[in-house]
């Protein structure tokens, strides 16, 4: 990666990433030519529930990198990736009777995820830093350790002493603010309870979330409103996924939706200097989404 952002970065976002080897091979295709710097996907990988006996699906996952995420030149295009339900077996912790908070426990429950991903290791979380421009944080809605306690008092140190830190983005699984599923959900209610004030103290432009298989983009919200000074939130994971209907579970609180497509799509982020821009491009090649739109003259 850069030094620093004299040239351009660009990354790709998603989650949600195999359901089929086709759908996500298609969406990989379609991202190879933007030659992206690195993705991040926000969980939901290879769908092996954290079954031993699912080993295959993760054959497949990497045989679909190798396939399509291999630039012209050689370069495997490097992945950043956060745990979601399907990389746990019995998806959160608290559904598990025998959880018992610590690494041996992950390692059982989530074997593929911990054995095969260097970052972010246990407990689930981490930091990546790219020189003093950029930090990714990957964090853990509930799947292999609570949102609460300890991660939630991390990433509040975590934020503060990237106060200094030009883009900061945050990216996990299940949604704040959900574009299908009702936004009642405990794992939604959680993540705006204990995360999402942080977001808003600390600033932050963009979030990215995933878990609801379409395209979503919010309004900037503060406090639970629409505000120009809020954040916005970006998924909603459909990378290689069947997408679902918009709306599906809440059709009266969709109040923070300002763009929803139902189209498996990756998210590409360029930043440069200061700039921020998001190009959503879906597995047929089309832009879907652009935001900040580009001034049209
Ligand atoms: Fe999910």
């Amino acid at each position: 990666m850069p030094a620093d952002l004299a040239r351009p970065l660009r990354f790709a976002v998603g989650g949600d990433v195999r359901h089929s080897q086709d759908m996500m091979e298609r969406t990989n295709r379609a991202l190879l030519p933007y030659d992206p710097d690195f993705i991040v996907w926000g969980g939901d990988l290879a769908y092996d529930d954290g079954r031993p006996d699912r080993v295959d699906r993760w054959y497949e996952f990497l045989d679909a990198i190798r396939r399509t995420l291999v630039t012209p030149g050689g370069r495997v295009i490097p992945v950043l990736a956060a745990i979601g339900n399907h990389e746990v077996r019995g998806a959160y912790h608290h559904n598990i009777e025998d959880y018992a908070p610590g690494d041996a426990w992950q390692r059982e429950y989530a074997p593929f995820y911990y054995g095969l991903l260097a970052f972010p290791g246990h407990p689930g979380y981490g930091v990546m830093d790219f020189g003093g421009y950029l930090s990714v944080l990957l964090l853990d809605t509930d799947h292999s350790g609570p949102i609460d306690g300890a991660q939630t008092s991390w990433l509040a140190r975590t934020l503060a002493e990237r106060r200094n830190v030009p883009h900061v983005f945050p990216s996990y699984h299940v949604p704040a603010y959900p574009s299908v599923r009702n936004p009642e959900g405990n794992t939604h209610r959680r993540v705006r309870e204990h995360w999402v004030p942080l977001f808003e103290e600390n600033g932050l432009k963009l979030v990215f979330e995933a878990h609801d298989h379409v395209y979503k983009r919010t309004f900037p919200i503060r406090e639970g409103q629409v505000h120009p000074g809020g954040v916005v939130y970006v998924g909603d994971g459909a990378w290689g996924v069947s997408t679902r209907e918009i709306g599906r579970s809440h059709r009266e609180a969709t109040w923070y939706l300002d763009q929803g497509h139902a189209d498996r799509h990756f998210i590409l982020v360029t930043l440069h200097g200061a700039q921020q821009h998001l190009l959503v491009v879906n597995e047929d090649g089309q832009i879907i989404d652009e935001y900040p739109a580009t001034p049209r003259r």
